[in-house]
């Protein structure tokens, strides 16, 4: 019998690999550069499914294939805002995702994205390796105590909480929350956290304040120069949500003239390519989007999306469907 074609537009782990070539005929992308939207054509019109990642950008010209073989995307990741909603909608396909098993590793990014900006651990890594270092000095590199702080959170969805749980358990922090819906008051009360009404509010209140919304055309710029100039001139931001959340703009301004303590980011605007200017700011701690960079959780992450691909092969609503 045929087997059912795949195509998985980067390289994920072995172990995965090689369980998706146990039961599909699978396509990979060897060269493990970003798929051009001609070529995501190509694959959507000769496979069965397709398994694409943040890096592919699934625009209306990649969808919209009149006679297209594939009817799923399985997304490896959580986020799909990389995914043209509508043309999937208007295609017919299936889009699911790989929630839940990524939450640990993305909330402890976050914080050690919250500790590294706090204690200036990339500045006194930098200091260190070019030789600069004179030794202990009672002024040396002083940062912000993170203990019994207030942290913000924008989105309280699965990463939020664990955020709220390290930030909580761990450093002893006061948990405030902003989220699009209300809060069931049993999920707020087990990190006794309080839900406010609006990220205005939340934002003047807060010594951290750490995203954890979705991206996309919704949350644009939803962290603007305004919403910047609410935070306290001590305070940080760190975003392990998606660049576009912030104008960097706006945070470059906010960071150069330091109207802000200082920011920790994972995600870019535009990712990988760098707001030149925020390579100029030491008080801005950057990372190669490595929430779920953990090989327990991207082998986990592979996992979601074989079970969802089984299920739809199987005539069944797979358990991630999100379009
Ligand atoms: C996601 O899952 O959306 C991440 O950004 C990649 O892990």
């Amino acid at each position: 019998m045929e087997r059912l074609k795949v195509l998985v537009t980067r390289r994920w782990p072995e172990a995965i690999e090689a369980k998706l070539h146990a039961r599909y005929d699978v396509t990979l992308n060897e060269s493990d550069v970003p798929m051009s939207p001609g070529a995501l054509r190509d694959a959507m019109l000769n496979h069965d499914a397709v398994l694409p990642t943040v890096t592919d950008t699934l625009t209306p010209e990649a969808l919209n294939v009149p006679n297209a073989r594939c009817k799923i995307l399985a997304n490896y990741g959580v986020g799909y805002s990389h995914i043209c909603e509508s043309s999937a909608k208007a295609q017919g396909l299936v889009v699911t995702n790989t929630p839940d098993v990524l939450s640990d590793c993305t909330a402890d990014i976050a914080m050690t994205l919250l500790l590294m900006v706090a204690r200036r651990a990339g500045d006194g890594e930098r200091e260190l390796r070019s030789g600069g270092w004179s030794g202990w000095r009672p002024t040396h590199m002083v940062g912000r105590k993170v203990s019994g702080k207030t942290l913000g959170i924008v989105g309280f969805g699965r990463i939020g909480q664990e955020m709220a749980r390290r930030a909580h358990f761990g450093f002893g922090m006061k948990i405030l929350v902003q989220n699009r819906s209300q809060v069931d008051a049993s999920i707020l009360a087990q990190t006794n956290a309080t839900q406010v009404d609006s990220l205005d509010s939340l934002l003047p209140e807060c010594d951290f304040v750490s995203l954890h919304c979705p991206g996309g055309a919704a949350n644009r710029h939803l962290i603007n120069a305004d919403r910047l100039a609410l935070m306290k001139p001590t305070a940080y931001l760190i975003n392990t949500a998606r660049g576009e959340i912030v104008d960097e703009h706006a945070l470059i301004q906010a960071l150069s003239f330091e109207t802000i303590g200082g920011a920790a980011l994972d995600v870019f605007d535009g990712e990988p390519r760098i707001a030149p200017a925020l390579l100029d700011c030491d008080n801005l701690v950057m990372l190669p989007h490595l929430g779920s960079a953990s090989l327990e959780t991207r082998e986990a992450m592979g996992e979601r999306v074989l079970a969802n691909l089984e299920d739809f092969f199987a005539g069944q609503t797979p358990r991630d469907r999100v379009i």
